[in-house]
């Protein structure tokens, strides 16, 4: 009898995975929690209608690639292909709409999705996802896309941040008739699902993978060149934000994302290192979302990474990578760890920290900086013409002649 495997696009997580996998969570919440925001869980299997209704029917999520089924109650049932449809329905479930203020939450854990399994592509993947409620200032867009830069520069992940707004539904409508209108000169040449996106959700022909659909988009009307006065001046705000905070970013005007439920803001980190599933994260604003699910109007935005990408790339970066780490538990040593941190820095990325510290202070310190070499002097050391070293992978530690370092 044949042994039975786990299904097609559905991994374990164990060894190094499992290792990353919940240094990565723990890192990531600590960050999430300093911006304010408390754990929230919800289920995994849903009410179809939830998915439908969110993130639209139009989606190819809803569409293609859902997990559902009937259960033994005769539910229309579905595994959760994404994190904020639930959250939205337990924010409504709660009353929190009703109950008013501002709530930031975040979330982890499995999501599915029938796609067809290719490299950063799974059936069964994972986020973390941050949502906050109540908040319409642009500064709080800004604030969700430092976060996720700063969790993603704390894995010293190289990104690049497109930017787009979808605008909101004033301005939304009106160029959707003028893509619609434009698209519609040259519908035959446009790929078949392009056709059909004509008729159910124009605005998704916009990102069609198609070399020659892309080609034939080139001169289609831009939403940032059709935005009311409201989505304009919130828009060019937030670009003013970030330029003021140094956040590099390119306008998309292509990016639609592939959930319905955007408006105005819509965000995507991807990383041209991980092949061609480059979207490390994804996110933005949905304020008619809670009332769509039966809620008082709220204003939402939030985002999720996708885990197995992001770890992918924090394994690329540690094969590629040393860095070591120089402190010194006395003062006196400092002079002596200038000297090293030169001679190393030849040859390897070296960070030094100025202020002496206790020994278990400057781990701490090392793992913010991602070094895998932990180079300390005391007293002792000094005396002697030491240095101690610590190998963070291997664990292995010595206390060696400087020169030999
Ligand atoms: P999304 O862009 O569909 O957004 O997914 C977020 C991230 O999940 C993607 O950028 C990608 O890294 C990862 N991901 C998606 N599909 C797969 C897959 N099949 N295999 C591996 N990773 C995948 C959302 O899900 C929204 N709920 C994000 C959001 C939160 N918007 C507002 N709040």
């Amino acid at each position: 009898m044949a042994n039975i495997q786990s299904l097609r696009g559905m991994n374990d997580i164990l060894n190094e995975d499992s290792k990353y996998f919940t240094y990565f969570i723990e890192n990531a919440s600590r960050i999430a929690k300093n911006y304010g925001f408390s754990y929230i869980e919800t289920p995994i299997l849903e009410e179809t209608a939830l998915f439908k209704r969110s993130v639209g029917e139009s989606s190819d999520i809803v569409n293609k690639e859902m997990y559902q089924f009937i259960d033994k109650g005769e539910n229309d049932v579905c595994l959760r292909p994404e994190g904020t449809a639930g959250v939205v329905r337990s924010f409504v479930e709660n009353k929190f709409d009703r109950a008013g203020g501002t709530y930031r939450w975040f979330y982890y854990g499995p999501m599915f999705r029938y796609e067809r399994p290719q490299k950063g592509r799974l059936r069964q993947f994972h986020q973390f996802g941050c949502e906050v409620f109540g908040q319409a200032s642009v500064y709080e867009d800004a604030n969700i896309i430092m976060m996720l830069k700063d969790i993603l520069d704390f894995f010293g992940i190289k990104f690049k941040l497109q930017l787009n707004s979808l605008g909101c539904p004033t301005c939304m409508p009106v160029y959707r008739e003028n893509l619609i209108k434009h698209l519609t000169s040259f519908k035959e040449e446009l790929c078949e699902d392009c056709n059909r996106r004509i008729e159910t959700n124009p605005i998704r022909v916009l990102d069609c993978k198609n070399e020659n659909c892309q080609k034939l988009l080139y001169n289609a009307p831009k939403i940032t060149n059709n935005l009311c006065e409201n989505c304009d001046t919130d828009f060019e705000k937030l670009k003013e934000i970030l330029d003021f905070n140094g956040i590099d970013y390119v306008i998309d005007t292509n990016l639609v994302r592939g959930l319905d439920y955007y408006s105005q803001t819509a965000f995507e980190f991807t990383s041209d290192e991980i092949g061609a599933q480059s979207a490390i994260a994804g996110g933005g604003r949905y304020d008619k979302l809670v009332e769509f699910l039966g809620g008082r109007e709220t204003p939402g935005i939030g985002f999720a990474i996708g885990i197995e990408r992001l770890l992918e790339l924090i394994k690329i970066k540690e094969q590629d990578e040393e860095i070591i780490y120089l402190g010194a538990m006395d003062e006196k040593a400092l002079n002596q760890l200038t000297k090293i941190a030169n001679k190393k820095r030849e040859t390897t990325k070296t960070i030094m920290e100025y202020t002496p510290r206790g020994f278990s202070k400057h781990f701490k310190i090392a793992e913010k900086h991602g070094a895998n070499i932990v180079a300390l002097v005391g007293e002792n050391e000094l005396n002697d013409n030491t240095i101690y070293i610590k190998n963070i992978k291997t664990q292995e530690e010595k206390t060696i002649k400087v020169e030999d370092f």
